[in-house]
Order: C-alpha cells, then structure tokens, then sequence
C-alpha cells in the first residue's frame, strides 16, 4: 500500500480511473481535496489553523457515478473516512439519527484504523510472547512450583508427565538448549497435533442492556456497555486447546495486553479532527423547495441547520472525547433533480465553495463502463458463470448493442444512468443464468443477435419495459 502522503492528484485520478469512467471534473475536485488535507498538514502551526477546508458538493444526475466515486474514495483516502445518506438524519429532538453521530461514527472508524495499524506494528512482538508463554507451558520454568507445572502440563492427556518432559535438570543451560528444540518444534508445526491446558479470556458475552436511545444519547449504549464490562471483568477459563488454536489465542491476549489505548485514542481523535473526511451523499433529499412548508420538510430544514455548527466547526463530544470538526473535509453530492443547490438553506450553501457536475453518461460511456472498470458487469458475469464451468464470451458487437439498447431504454422511460446496464444485463442473461448449473462444460458466446433477440420484445413494447428493465 503507497502512503498517503505519497498519493499525488494524479495518482488519486489514476487510481479512481480503475473504477469510475468519465466525470474527469469530479476525479480531479476529490483529488486536490484529498491532498489539501496532506498539504495542510505540512504547513507551519500559526497559519495551519487558518486553513479551511474546501468542502466539495457534486452534482449529476442519478447513476452516473457520485457514490461510486465515494466509495472508492474510500479505499484511496487513507484518512479516516465515513460516507453518510443525508437522508437518514433526522432534526434534534425527532426520532432517528442526529447529525452528531457521523461525527461519533467517524472517531469510531478512526480508532479502528489506528489500532490496526498498532496490531501491525505489535504483530511480531505479540507472537514472540505468545511462543514464549507457550513454551512456558510445555517446559516450566524450573523455579515454578512443581505443582502450577504439572498442573499446566497436559500436552499428552493420559500420559505421565515425565514420559513427555524432557528431563529438566537443575543445569540452566540444559533447560535452555532444551527450550530451543522445543521452539524449533513448535515452530517447524511438529508439536501441532498437541493439545495444552490454557487460561484463555473468555470470549466476551455481555450481559446485553438495550436502552432506547434517542439522538443525543447514541453514545449511551455503548458507554453502559463499557461500564459493564468493567464491573465484570473478563473471565478467565481453562481450556484444551490444540498448539496453532492456542499461540493465536495467546498472540490476540498479547496483544491486548500491548496496545495502549490511550494513545491509540489520542492520535484516533488527532486524525479525525486534522484529516477526516465525511461523504455527505444525497444531501438534495434534505433540501426542501418551499419554505415554512409542514410535514416532513420542516425537519428536513432542520437537518440542514443541524448540519451547519459540524460543517462549519463546532465541537462534539464523542466517548473517546471531545472532537472539533473545524477541519473535517466534507465532500456533499445529490442527484438535485427535483431541487437545486440553491434551495438549500443559504448558509449551507455558503459552505460547500466547490461545486462539480457530474455529466450524463452516453452509448460511448456505457460500453466502457461494461468492460473496462476493475468491477465491470461484464467481468462479474464472466466470473459468476465460470464457477459453473461456462466460459461466458461476449462479442465487440453484442456489447455495442447492450449499450445502445441501455441508452435508448433510459430515454423511452426513465433516466437512470448506469443502473440501466444492470437491468438490461441481468434480462439478457436471463436463459443462461437460470440452466448454467445443468450445461456442463461449455462456451457460451453472446452476440449483437442474441442481445437482441433476448431484448428486442421488452424495448419495443414500452409499458412492458417500465416494469422490466
Ligand atoms: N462513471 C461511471 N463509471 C463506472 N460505473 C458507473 C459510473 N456511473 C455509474 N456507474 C455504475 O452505476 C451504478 C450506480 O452509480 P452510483 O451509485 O454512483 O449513482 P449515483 O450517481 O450515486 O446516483 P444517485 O443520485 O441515484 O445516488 C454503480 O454501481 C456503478 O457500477
Ligand atoms: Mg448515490
């Protein structure tokens, strides 16, 4: 994995051009955005925290790309990173999710990253404890009590302990040579037949306490949770575990035992609040077009309002600590056919300074999007059908066609940008997919005729393709 630090614009862009055709305009947005964050970072302090971030709205019809330039933004942002539906919030005081939570959700994602970066670093250390305290079990130290060694001694069930211990003399560098070919053993997999006696954790039941949590007090479950566990503390029980079973055992407890969480919690918040990113994806389903309007648009407006103090910095407190969002990046995108940015609330406006289209995709596009992305349909087809042993072709033509039909579909009914190659593809492979399991050994070659013998009755009869594709 290249560092983040390392991802230019253009690698960004080269890196989304795997997944995303087109939309060059929105690549190139995200791309400078995301590595605004880096160049922030290098900037000296006073001047630093004057640097605002540049929050991003992305505008395009629907099925042209916006969320999937987001998730795969995802994988390429390396900061910590959560994508949110706008329209799953709900104004302070209703019932739901309040706009806080993404803030809460990110700091979640952030410790998680942290840690695992940790458990990377630790994975070496944590293993060589694991292999020592194993070897602890087997061999005994020689100044532990006869007794705890026996006791944990129960590598041949059935069998005396001293036709399996090595003698342990009194001579340390006996004791010692004798541990090493017991490594050597334990590490050439000639012990894993074994099975020792350990003290594991328990793996942690939680006594299950469900609160009806309304917004405001999403934290509070997972806070009483945690004060449960400290009132029980884990337990410990014995088990007979095979070797391999019980060196991962012992390398996760190691492991426990070596991540400082606090410090893990420190740079978590410390990477929120300098690099984090939040996707605000459907933000036009919050907007509302008319004012003072009743229902469901007075809490949509509320949303917004509730958006503004995040996206414009305030702090919000999290179980971890307090999280000031000033520089949080946030990338918003909407569909806005029904509305426009401009309905929404002003100030809201005011903060998203970038505004980038997203284009409608043509015929030209649809056939790129079919074959040539690292995910395309075309691929996942070809996989689906070889796991059943037919090598599933599809001819220059046919996919020309596939395409053209997809354009002229969105344009007789309804406009839905790639979702339609979806539709259509699943429709042609319709026949194959149902009796692939019963052809045995065959290939199968999909040409412009077939596309069009499998489509050509649903696109002609209109009605019959509003409901079908
Ligand atoms: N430019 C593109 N390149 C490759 N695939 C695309 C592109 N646009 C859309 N797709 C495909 O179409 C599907 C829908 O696209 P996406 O989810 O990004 O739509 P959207 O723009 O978010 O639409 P909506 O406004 O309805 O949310 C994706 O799963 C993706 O496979
Ligand atoms: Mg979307």
């Amino acid at each position: 994995m290249i560092p983040a630090q390392s991802l230019t614009p253009k690698d960004i862009v080269v890196e989304l051009n795997k997944f995303i055709i087109g939309q060059a305009d929105a690549k190139r947005s995200v791309a400078i955005a995301l590595r605004n964050r880096w160049r922030r970072r290098q900037v000296p302090d006073p001047l630093r925290e004057e640097i605002a971030p540049k929050n991003i709205i992305m505008i395009g019809p629907t099925g042209v790309g916006k969320t999937e330039i987001a998730r795969r933004l995802a994988g390429l942002a390396q900061s910590p990173f959560i994508k949110v539906e706008a329209s799953k919030f709900t104004e302070v005081g209703y019932v739901g999710r309040d706009v806080e939570s993404m803030v809460r959700d990110l700091v979640e994602i952030a410790i998680n990253m942290v840690k695992e970066e940790e458990k990377e670093r630790l994975q070496g250390v944590a293993e060589a404890n694991a292999e020592e305290r194993i070897l602890d079990v087997l061999l005994p130290p020689v100044a532990a009590k006869p007794a705890a060694t026996m006791d944990a001694f129960h590598a041949y069930p059935g069998a005396n302990a001293d036709d399996v211990l090595p003698a342990v003399s009194e001579n340390g560098k006996e004791m010692d040579s004798t541990r090493e070919k017991f490594r050597d053993m334990l590490r050439s997999g000639k012990l894993d037949d074994r099975e020792v006696e350990l003290d594991l954790d328990e793996s942690r039941s939680m006594p299950m306490v469900e609160i009806m949590t309304s917004s405001g007090m999403e934290d509070m479950q997972s806070s009483i949770q945690d004060a449960f566990s400290k009132i029980f503390p884990k337990k410990k029980k014995k088990r007979k575990v095979k070797i391999p079973d019980a060196l991962k055992g012992l390398t996760a407890e190691e492991m426990e035992r070596l991540i400082d969480m606090d410090s893990v919690t420190s740079e978590a918040l410390k990477r929120t609040e300098e690099s984090g990113i939040i996707f605000l994806d459907e933000i036009d389903k919050v907007a509302s077009r008319s004012s003072g309007g009743h229902g469901p648009e007075v809490s949509r407006e509320g949303v917004q309002r509730d958006l503004l103090p995040i996206v414009e910095g305030s702090t919000v407190t999290t179980k971890y600590g307090m999280v000031k969002t000033d520089h949080i990046l946030f990338i918003a995108s909407g569909a806005f056919h029904l509305c426009k940015p401009s309905d929404l609330i002003p100030e809201l406006q005011g903060r998203f300074p970038i505004r980038v289209e997203l284009t409608p995709l043509g015929k030209e596009e649809f056939v790129r999007i079919l074959t040539e992305p690292e995910s395309a349909l075309v691929k996942q087809y070809t996989a689906m059908m070889a796991t059943e042993n037919v090598e599933l072709v599809f001819e220059p033509d046919a996919i020309d066609e596939l395409a053209a039909i997809a354009v002229e579909v969105n344009e007789r009914t309804e406009e839905i940008g790639a979702r339609r190659l979806h539709t259509v593809m699943e429709r042609v492979l319709d026949e194959l997919s149902f009796d692939a399991s019963e052809r045995g050994e065959e290939r199968f070659v999909v040409t412009a005729e077939y596309v069009k013998k499998q489509l050509q009755d649903v696109v002609e009869n209109r009605d019959l393709s509003r409901f079908i594709l």
